[in-house]
């Protein structure tokens, strides 16, 4: 059984996007700028965008974090968003969800600029995404889990890849990069209504479990020598430890790991994907906007 290291492999692609901000600016370029727009209290998110800022100026990227009140307008933050647009320096914006109540959460994602949604959520990337498009922005989390199989080399050319959750977020972003030509695998889509959940599960070749239950996903639901990759980070209360709480994910691992030929471990798996994927998308975005051949 492989233990995919997805702190590892985040790792070193965040050294990749440095050394490529390090001769950006060695060859006189301005460093690629992401903002992230935070409203709001939710200690999650507070969380989230710190660390994306850390690694931000850890790469060497221009970062900028904008903390506004709970009671921020729909208004207030559209003008927020529109100054980012504008702003030179920045070539990703983020802003961080969920928006607390009575924000109109699609509305301010279509106000940012496609060329900027680091995110991928703007309706003109999902779009582009769905076409194939290579310089589509993806969302960070199903990008992460392409990259994990890619780097680990796990084949993916006819696999069956069944994914439970069919967010924005992962599962239907998932479901539009795994099935592209050159990826090659074949989809399920499970959800809260799917008949027969178990089922679909055992004929999964991978198995990408994004439901948000901690061990949903026993050893009964995995076909033996299955790739199982664990988008879950769940709360569960354990008085042993020093928070008193743990993070684990929708897979129950200590039964599924033994039967599987890979498998991410939660924390330290999908997780540390995500910043590192959106530090990549950021650099695409600056060179793009620098007008050096994008890659
Ligand atoms: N909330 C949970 N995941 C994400 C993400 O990838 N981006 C943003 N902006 N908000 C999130």
């Amino acid at each position: 059984m492989q233990l995919i290291d997805g702190q590892a492999i985040a790792r070193t692609i965040r050294a990749e996007v440095a050394r490529d901000v390090a001769a950006l600016v060695a060859a006189g370029h301005r460093p690629p700028g992401l903002a992230a727009v935070l409203v709001g209290e939710d200690p999650a998110s507070k969380v989230y965008v710190g660390s994306k800022g850390r690694a931000c100026r850890a790469a060497g990227l221009h970062s900028v974090t904008l903390t506004l009140p709970a009671s921020t307008s729909q208004a207030e933050l559209m003008e927020h968003v529109r100054a980012l647009n504008q702003d030179p320096a920045i070539d990703g914006i983020l802003v961080q969800l969920p928006l607390p109540a009575g924000l109109d959460e699609q509305a301010i994602i279509e106000s940012i600029d496609p060329a900027k949604d680091v995110d991928g959520f703007h309706p003109a990337n999902v779009g582009r995404v769905q076409i194939g498009l290579e310089d589509a922005f993806a969302p960070a989390t199903p990008a992460g889990v392409l990259e994990l199989l890619r780097r680990s080399e796990l084949p993916t050319a006819g696999r069956h890849l069944v994914v439970l959750g069919r967010s924005n977020i992962v599962g239907k972003p998932l479901m539009a990069l795994m099935v592209q030509k050159g990826v090659d695998c074949t989809v399920t889509v499970c959800h809260s209504r799917t008949r027969d959940l178990a089922e679909h599960c055992r004929r999964a070749d991978i198995l990408v479990a994004a439901i948000g239950r901690p061990g949903a996903i026993t050893a009964g639901m995995v076909k033996p020598g299955a790739v199982v990759i664990d988008v879950g980070i769940n709360r569960v209360d354990d008085a042993s430890a020093p928070k008193g709480y743990r993070i684990v994910g929708d897979v129950d691992f200590e039964s599924v790991a033994p039967l599987c030929s890979a498998i991410t471990p939660v924390p330290g798996g999908v997780g540390p994907m995500t910043i590192a994927m959106l530090l990549s998308n950021t650099l695409r975005s600056a060179r793009r906007r620098l007008g050096i051949t994008a890659k």
